[in-house]
């Protein structure tokens, strides 16, 4: 491991801990205490504190953290390839932080897609909408994951593509065709802000693959327009992901829901084709 990699590991270790310090205060700083040694005694002299000073101080952190970060570029196919295997646990601790979101989500695919459906998913990662599908026992016909990154569709594959009705494709939204075919429901989740300012070209491209009464639903990092923001964008820094802002999703077409989540730091947009 080079030390730039060891310092983009430190960097993300310390956005993750320093939003979760923030988030949760002491409730947070408590548990490590079973490290014990050095630790152990640090976190006591910590837990002296008041909570605000350690959600203060955990701000900070994430901040130094998104610094660390930015003086350490790599690209985002570099980046999801370190953390391939690590992923879906740390999923588990930002979906605890973002509680409604999954909920949100949810509901959108019982929503708009029909029983045996075709489903499409731009920027699949892990295969973690397939997990979706399974858990909510929604019928599908097909399903194709597409993603920049190999090491995250090894890990899809290996979970997923077992299943008869399940491919996962390498593809670059912002380069690469869509696969053919014409899908019920185009799925996108947590990856339009990698897209920066191109969103609304792979909305353009997802529409032309689209049935004509399916549906696009995509859940993205988003800005609050709060006090927020500066912390926002720190996490973001952390993954290469620069939240979205307000005019690039409004001005998506065939809008049919908006819901501004987490504070306003996701946002779920659900878009209809008519013809
Ligand atoms: C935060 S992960 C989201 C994965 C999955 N959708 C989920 O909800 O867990 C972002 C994913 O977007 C992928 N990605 C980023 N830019 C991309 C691009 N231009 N083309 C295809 N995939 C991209 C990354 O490789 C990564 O797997």
């Amino acid at each position: 491991m080079s030390l730039k990699s060891i310092l983009r590991v430190l960097g993300i270790f310390m956005i993750f801990n320093g939003v979760f310090s923030l988030v949760f205060g002491k409730a947070f700083v408590r548990p490590w205490r079973v490290l014990g040694g050095p630790i152990a005694a640090y976190v006591s002299f910590l837990l002296r504190w008041p909570g605000w000073l350690i959600r203060l101080v955990g701000a900070g952190e994430a901040v130094a953290g998104a610094r660390v970060l930015a003086a350490t570029q790599v690209q985002v196919a570099e980046l999801y390839g370190v953390g391939a295997r690590v992923y879906d646990p740390l999923l588990v601790l930002w979906n605890a932080v973002l509680t409604d979101v999954e909920d949100a989500v949810d509901r959108a695919v019982i929503e708009y897609l029909p029983p045996g459906g075709r489903v499409l998913d731009l920027g699949c990662g892990t295969g973690v909408n397939v997990g979706r599908l399974q858990r909510l026992g929604i019928p599908f016909s097909q399903y194709v994951g597409v993603d920049l990154t190999p090491q995250m569709l090894e890990v899809a594959r290996a979970k997923f593509e077992h299943l008869p009705n399940v491919t996962f494709l390498q593809r670059d939204l912002l380069r690469d065709p869509l696969p053919e075919g014409e899908f019920d429901l185009i799925i996108s989740t947590w990856v339009f802000s990698h897209l920066k300012e191109r969103a609304g070209e792979v909305v353009e491209k997802a529409r032309q693959r689209l049935k004509p009464g399916g549906h696009i639903v995509a859940l993205m990092y988003s800005k609050t327009d709060s006090w927020l923001d500066p912390l926002v964008d720190a996490v973001g820094e952390a993954i290469l992901a620069a939240p979205v802002p307000k005019a690039i999703y409004l001005a998506f077409p065939g809008r049919v829901r908006l819901q501004r989540l987490a504070g306003g730091m996701a946002t779920l947009v659900v878009l209809r084709k008519d013809t």
